[in-house]
C-alpha cells in the first residue's frame, strides 16, 4: 500500500506535467499498460494473505480509475490547447481587402449570336436548334444533295459511320423544323458546325446562323431587303453597301452570295478583302421546290427563302479581330474585352 501511494503520487505529477499527447500516451503505458506499474501491483496481490486481497484490490482498482481519469482530462486539455494554437496560427483577417478577381466576359461568338437573335427575334423569328450529330438524310438528302452530288465534296464531312456525321452546316435544322411545323415558318438556327478543314482561316468546328422563312407571299426582293436591313443593323451603318452575287446551292434556287463593302479599306482594295473591295458574309436563296416537296410542303402554295452565315466571320468583321485562332484559346486578356 505504501508502494501504491508513491506510484500514484508520481503518476499524478507526471500526468499534470505531460507536455503533449505522445508523452501522455507513454505515461499511460508506463502505469496502466500490460506491464505497467499499477498493473504490477495488482499482480502482486497474490502475495497478500487471502483475507486482505479484496480490500487491497479495490483500493488499487480505485487508484487505476483515478489515474485513467486524470489522463483523459489532461488529454482533453492538450487537445484544446492544440486547437487554440491552430486557430491562432490560421487566423484570417476578414477585414483585409480582397485580391480582386476580374469578372469574365461574354465570348464574342455568343455575343454575335445574341446580336443576330436580337435583330431577327425583334421581327418575329423564333430560335430553333438541332443536333450536331446528324444523319445523311437531314444534312444532305433532304436538302437536295443526293449521294454522289458534287456539292458533297465541298463539305469536307466528318463521318461517324456511313450514315451518321457531324453536321457540316445548320441547314439540316431547316429540314427538321419543316418536318415538325407547318407554314408560316420564321426561324433562325444558331449552332456549331464541323468541317474537316484546318488552317489560318478555317477551324474544324465553327458556328453558323441559319434563317428560314416560309409562307404564302414572299419573294427574292423580300429576302434582299431583309438581309440588307440586317447587315445595316449588325454593322451599325445604314449606308454600308451590300451586293448579291449569283451563286449555287442545291437547296435554293435562285441562290446568291452576299457581300458587304470591305470595312477595312472601303472598297479601295486591301489584304482583308483580297483586293476585291468586298467581303463575303453569307449564302442565301429561295428554298428549292424539291426541298419543300420532300418536307411535305406544297410548293405551289408556299414559297420561302433561307440564308446561312458564318458567326466567326461576322464577329471578326464586327469587332475588328484579325486572327481566327484567338477565338478558341480562351485567353482572358482577349475575352475580357467583350
Ligand atoms: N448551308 C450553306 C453553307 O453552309 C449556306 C446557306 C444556307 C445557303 C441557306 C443558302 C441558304 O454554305
Amino acid at each position: 500500500m505504501d508502494d501504491l501511494d508513491t506510484v500514484a503520487d508520481e503518476a499524478r505529477t507526471a500526468i499534470t506535467c505531460a507536455g503533449d499527447k505522445q508523452a501522455l500516451e507513454a505515461l499511460r503505458v508506463d502505469y496502466l499498460g500490460k506491464n505497467g506499474r499499477l498493473t504490477a501491483l495488482l499482480k502482486g496481490l497474490g502475495k497478500l494473505p487471502a483475507a486482505q486481497r479484496p480490500a487491497a484490490g479495490a483500493v488499487i482498482n480505485e487508484c487505476k480509475r483515478e489515474i485513467q481519469g486524470l489522463i483523459e482530462t489532461r488529454k482533453g486539455q492538450l487537445e484544446a490547447e492544440e486547437m487554440a494554437r491552430q486557430l491562432a496560427a490560421q487566423r484570417i483577417d476578414v477585414t483585409l481587402d480582397g485580391r480582386g478577381r476580374g469578372s469574365g466576359g461574354i465570348h464574342p461568338i455568343s455575343r454575335t449570336i445574341e446580336r443576330v437573335e436580337d435583330f431577327f427575334g425583334g421581327i418575329g423569328f423564333e430560335t430553333a436548334e438541332g443536333p450536331e450529330l446528324e444523319d445523311d438524310y437531314h444534312n444532305f438528302e433532304a436538302l437536295n444533295i443526293p449521294a454522289h452530288h458534287p456539292a458533297r465534296a465541298m463539305h469536307d464531312t466528318f463521318y461517324i459511320d456511313s450514315n451518321i456525321l457531324l453536321r457540316t452546316h445548320t441547314s439540316p435544322v431547316q429540314v427538321r423544323v419543316m418536318a415538325s411545323a407547318s407554314p408560316p415558318i420564321k426561324i433562325i438556327c444558331p449552332g456549331r458546325v464541323y468541317r474537316c478543314d484546318s488552317d489560318i482561316t478555317h477551324t474544324p468546328m465553327f458556328h453558323q446562323v441559319e434563317g428560314l422563312l416560309i409562307d404564302e407571299e414572299n419573294n427574292f426582293a423580300d429576302l434582299k431587303g431583309l438581309i440588307e436591313d440586317f447587315l445595316h443593323a449588325f454593322f451599325e451603318n445604314q449606308s454600308l453597301p451590300v451586293r448579291f452575287r449569283p451563286s449555287y446551292f442545291p437547296f435554293t434556287e435562285p441562290s446568291a452570295e452576299v457581300d458587304i463593302q470591305c470595312l477595312n479599306c472601303g472598297a479601295e482594295g486591301c489584304r482583308v478583302c483580297g483586293n476585291s473591295g468586298w467581303l463575303e458574309v453569307m449564302g442565301c436563296g429561295m428554298v428549292h421546290p424539291r426541298v419543300l416537296e420532300m418536307a411535305d410542303i406544297d410548293p405551289d402554295r408556299y414559297t420561302g427563302f433561307a440564308f446561312g452565315m458564318g458567326v466567326e466571320r461576322l464577329s471578326m468583321l464586327r469587332y475588328g479581330v484579325n486572327d481566327l485562332r484567338i477565338y478558341f484559346e480562351n485567353d482572358l486578356r482577349f475575352l475580357e474585352q467583350f
